[in-house]
């Protein structure tokens, strides 16, 4: 679970428009972040989503628009609406931006918006006739004034085959947009992050190749962190990794000489470097051409050392800038970890262990500790990836914190002088 979103309550106010099936994706995307998420639906949306599908994303049960006769209607409303941290709403048709402007509370999500006092984010999605509409338009701004905000909708084919403003804004836009409003952790707004994540691919031929068994999970599990905390994420991601969560810019690469071109272009502008994959050392000489045939006589391959993509980043680091490593080892941990802080100008290295198990490439979970460049002993612990990554990313918002506090005193000194 991502520190950001823990114990953020949001609710997801479906309603009844086309674009309602979209609210699944949105819901789980929201629960990747680690916020708990109950799903209200409107009378005409469970028509189009199945609340089954949404119960099974968040885990929760649903609410549907009618008042369930066996609970206590007054008290379950007030309270999902007084504990929630955002509403968003999504879509929103003009029924409910209409019942929400005018203060009408005739079923449970009209209710609940009246109760909460928390932050509405309203995703539109209408005919375009129906948007342009002025009553529409006097609704919008009644509840701009009133402080809630929106997302799209954006222009573009609608499902009524008209052209125009309508559609639901994507599922990223919408997400950009909720993680301000819901998360309570904002030390990274403003940050560019770049990391690079999964294994490399180095070919020997078209179909051939050297790789890893990197899964790049503690790279997605970083990018949610940061991202959650207000980051700007760039991800070079190597060959089949688990996916990138939206929001993060993605580069695919292949290969260690891509992922190094890549890297080094992005971190230019980076305030943070996390170097994540696991980068194959050695690539073949030369790559054949077509497939290399069995021919009784074995083979053997000529491998170079590859470009160390985290040693170009840290040899030409800026001042302020934190790069951060990680040495996978199996064996002398502290001390291999050490040696590579130092050799490849880090200010961070995650020591972790690999080959055992429940620790290590293609698992939730790694054995490790985080090293700075004092000489202190620090403490292995086995933990899961994403508080791995909450931990990393407290210590680099420390590092950041203590880099700005040094430039404002060497200011003050030019200042002074
Ligand atoms: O030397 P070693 O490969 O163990 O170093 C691990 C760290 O260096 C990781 O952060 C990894 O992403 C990075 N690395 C790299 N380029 C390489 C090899 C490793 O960026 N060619």
């Amino acid at each position: 679970m991502h520190s950001a979103f823990r114990d953020r309550n949001i609710v997801l106010g479906v309603t009844g428009s086309i674009a309602a099936y979209k609210a699944c994706e949105l819901a789980s995307r929201l629960v990747e972040y680690g916020a708990n998420v109950t799903a209200v639906l409107t009378r005409s949306a469970s028509q189009m989503v199945g609340p089954a599908s949404l119960a099974a994303i968040t885990g929760r049960p649903v609410i549907t628009g009618l008042f369930d006769e066996s609970q206590n209607p007054e008290i379950e409303h007030i309270s999902v609406a007084t504990s929630a941290h955002l509403f968003l709403i999504a879509p929103a048709t003009a029924n409910i931006l209409a019942k929400a402007a005018r203060g009408a509370a005739d079923d449970w999500l009209s209710t609940a918006l009246l109760a909460t006092r928390a932050p509405i984010l309203f995703a539109p999605a209408m005919n375009t006739n129906m948007y342009t509409h002025p009553a529409t338009q006097v609704n919008l701004d009644i509840l701009r004034a009133r402080g809630c905000r929106f997302v799209g909708p954006e222009s573009g084919r609608l499902a009524c085959r008209t052209i125009g403003p309508g559609r639901l804004a994507d599922t990223q836009a919408i997400l950009e947009a909720v993680i301000p409003l819901a998360s309570d952790r904002h030390d990274f707004a403003g940050i560019d992050v770049v990391l690079t994540s999964g294994p490399t691919h180095e070919p020997i031929d078209p179909v051939r190749f050297i790789g890893n068994r990197s899964s790049g999970k503690m790279g997605r599990a970083l990018a949610i962190e940061l991202l959650a905390r207000g980051a700007k994420v760039s991800a070079v991601v190597g060959p089949h990794s688990e996916p990138m969560p939206s929001g993060v810019r993605v580069v695919p690469v292949q290969t260690a000489s891509e992922m190094a071109e890549t890297a080094v272009n992005l971190s230019q502008e980076a305030d943070v470097f996390i170097g994540c994959a696991a980068v194959a050392d050695y690539r073949a000489e030369s790559i054949n051409p077509t497939k290399r045939k069995r021919d009784g006589n074995g083979l053997v391959l000529k491998l170079v050392e590859n470009p160390d993509v985290i040693g170009m980043v840290g040899a030409v680091k800026r001042e302020g800038q934190v790069v951060v490593g990680f040495a996978a080892e199996t064996d002398r941990l502290l001390a291999n970890a050490r040696k590579k802080l130092e050799k490849k100008h880090l200010d961070l290295i995650v020591a972790n262990e690999v080959g055992v198990p429940d620790s290590g490439f293609g698992t939730d979970s790694l054995r490790a500790a985080i090293l700075d460049g004092k000489r202190n002993a620090p403490e292995f612990r086995l933990l899961p990836k994403e508080e791995l990554a909450e931990e990393l990313a407290d210590r680099v918002s420390g590092m950041l914190t203590e880099a700005r506090a040094a430039g404002h005193r060497a200011i003050q000194r030019e200042v002074n002088n």
